[in-house]
């Protein structure tokens, strides 16, 4: 098998070890104000053999929360408090940047302390259950967002990229896909504006061009990425016409770093995205009828080109050592599924690598 994955790459300003990006996932162990903590720290460090490392979703705002315990990087004291995890991550030797996550209608006000309702384009409530403390909750209605409001939240993108940069980040990724405020932007079931943000597709890409665009301004295209995840119904999405949108939305990015591609199971589009976008592209290839990507996998992404980095999600949970499980051959280790989302060290820090665990 190649080697391909093993070999260092460059996208923009990030110069990567090997081309195993560890997903952002989102695993909602912060402190109830989105402080960082130190087990945040331990468990980002343990995986900084990743040739990049995306964090889980980080809210640029309060009104941006939409999960209990997430991270922030709006306040002076999140910028301190995400300091000793790009510090664990870079003395390790690895590379991190920030996923920027804006959760609009994904949300429940009883799971932050904010208690804030949720903005969105349009008062179009997600149908779905966010998971509280005491059970599944109902997704409330939210309030649509104002053009002043808008101008407002594509600042605070720009600012929480600034913060992400003082916190010793390398970049930041904005996160455009998986129902999250801007897919709802671009897709047509949870975008009802009429004004220049809602109706064709140059209108509805709008949004997220703005955001890109001024993060990029704010600390260099060449450390900036963008995540899309093109026909992803997660969170209640149904975009309308997926290729024109994606299409439109790639032609009026900047130079940025890197798009990071959540593939939704049509190669071919993959392929032409790949074909349209002069850029480097971190494939998250899809899983071919539920099994998870392997080396091979990645491998054939790489050598065909679809991809120049390959991101693995959840095999990097229980396998802080996946680059060099990778490489070696070794056996993967299951991750308890019920420990993703909150709780405290275990199943987050307490997974051994092949080598400690072969010696226990
Ligand atoms: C526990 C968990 C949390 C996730 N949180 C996020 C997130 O915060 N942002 C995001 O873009 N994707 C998130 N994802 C999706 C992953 O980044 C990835 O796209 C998905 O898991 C598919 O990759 P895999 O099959 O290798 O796990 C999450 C996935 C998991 C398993």
């Amino acid at each position: 098998m190649s080697e391909k994955l093993f070999e260092p790459v460059t996208l923009g300003k990030l110069a990567l070890s090997n081309r195993v990006v560890m997903a952002p996932m989102s695993r909602n162990r912060a402190t109830a104000e989105g402080l960082a903590t130190e087990l945040m720290a331990t468990y980002y460090g343990q995986r900084a053999g990743a040739g990049l490392i995306v964090t889980e979703g980080v809210q640029p705002s309060v009104v941006g929360q939409g999960f209990s315990n997430s991270p922030g990087l709006h306040s002076q004291a999140q910028v301190e408090s995400w300091k000793p995890v790009t510090d664990a991550v870079h003395a390790a030797g690895g590379k991190i940047v920030a996923q920027l996550m804006h959760a609009g209608r994904i949300g429940h006000p009883d799971l932050y302390p904010s208690g804030h309702q949720s903005v969105a384009p349009s008062a179009v409530t997600a149908a779905g259950q966010a998971y509280g403390p005491a059970g599944p909750l109902d997704y409330p209605e939210p309030r649509a967002l104002t053009v002043e409001e808008i101008a407002e939240v594509v600042k605070e993108f720009a600012d929480a990229a600034q913060n992400a940069v003082d916190a010793g980040f390398d970049g930041v990724e904005v996160h455009a896909g998986n129902g999250f405020l801007l897919h709802q932007f671009l897709a047509e079931n949870s975008n009802r504006r009429t004004d220049q943000y809602g109706g064709p597709i140059e209108n509805r890409i709008r949004f997220a061009i703005e955001v890109i665009e001024a993060v990029s301004e704010r600390i260099g295209a060449d450390r900036v990425g963008v995540r899309i995840s093109p026909a992803n119904p997660y969170n209640d999405i149904v975009e309308g016409d997926t290729r024109a949108i994606y299409e439109a939305l790639v032609a009026a990015l900047p130079p940025i770093a890197f798009i990071h591609l959540l593939e939704g199971g049509d190669r071919d589009h993959t392929a032409a995205l790949r074909a349209q976008w002069t850029g480097t592209i971190i494939l998250c290839p899809h899983p071919e009828n539920g099994v998870a990507v392997s080396a091979a996998i990645a491998t054939e992404a790489l050598e065909t080109g679809v991809g120049c980095a390959i991101a693995f999600g959840s095999a990097f949970i229980a396998n802080p050592d996946l680059v060099e499980r990778l490489r070696t051959g070794a056996p993967l280790a299951q991750d308890d599924t019920t420990k993703w989302y909150g709780g405290d060290h275990t199943g987050y820090t307490d997974y051994p690598t092949h080598v400690a665990a072969g010696a226990a």
